[in-house]
């Protein structure tokens, strides 16, 4: 069962910043997943909330400030003052973590609560520039987004996100058109999860950070987790 790093090493350093994306790159593990947002300016920023309020020391949405006023404040303090300087990364600057690593790249679009219009269309544009169109899965809650991309870009993998115990997802994601399904925890267990699995397509599961649930999910045959520990993971499933 593959690990996929949560925000990056995100139990360990502050989640989605460059500290805690060089944590992971540093990991033997298969990848890592971070959240998309669209700053006023129309630049693309790593952070999983709408707003700044919880993981820096400012305050607002990210769709009403510009990259220049969303750099200005830190995310790094308010998981540990040991972090101290670490600002909102932009999706270029996370991607360039990775340029040299085997890390398989899960960019999460966050366009669920705000629509982010054009999203879509500026990510596939960088992953173009920087070649790693075969080394990343672009998922979403926002499943119109996700058929969307697959419209614009059938050779770039997909995947639609979800929380609900569902009947026949796999199917519903072949509507879509998405190539993998990520679902929450728990209701990966039930009998849809097996389906999925006998479907043949990828099942990825967030977000599992005790090992009794991981050991759960490999004997289920899932194909991937992804954690906030994937250092404690990677050493249990691995032991
Ligand atoms: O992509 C998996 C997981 O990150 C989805 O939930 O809220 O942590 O972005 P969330
Ligand atoms: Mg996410």
């Amino acid at each position: 069962m593959k690990i996929y790093a949560h925000r990056g090493c995100s139990g360990t350093y502050p989640e989605n910043t460059i500290v805690a994306f060089k944590a992971a790159a540093q990991l033997p593990i298969h990848g890592v997943e971070f959240d998309v947002h669209l700053t006023k300016d129309g630049e693309l920023v790593v952070i999983h909330d709408e707003s700044i309020n919880r993981t820096s020391n400012g305050q607002g949405f990210v769709k009403d400030l510009t990259l220049k006023e969303l750099k200005a404040y830190d995310y790094g303090k308010w998981f540990s003052p040991n972090f101290k300087g670490e600002t909102i990364p932009t999706l270029r600057e996370a991607l360039y973590v990775y340029k040299d690593t085997h890390h398989h790249i899960n960019i999460e679009l966050k366009s669920d609560i705000f629509p982010y219009e054009g999203m879509e269309q500026k990510v596939l544009e960088m992953l173009k520039v920087y070649r790693l169109e075969d080394r990343v899965v672009i998922s979403s809650f926002n499943h119109e987004m996700i058929q969307h991309v697959k419209k614009l870009a059938p050779h770039i993998e997909t995947a639609i996100l979800f929380m609900e115990v569902m009947i026949a997802p796999h199917e519903y994601a072949k509507m879509v058109s998405a190539d993998a399904l990520h679902a929450f925890f728990p209701t990966a267990l039930r009998k849809m999860g097996k389906e999925i699995i006998e479907s043949g397509s990828q099942l990825r599961v967030f977000t599992v950070n005790e090992k009794p649930y991981a050991d759960m999910l490999q004997v289920a045959g899932v194909h991937a987790i992804f954690t906030d520990f994937p250092e404690k993971m990677y050493n249990h499933l691995n032991k």
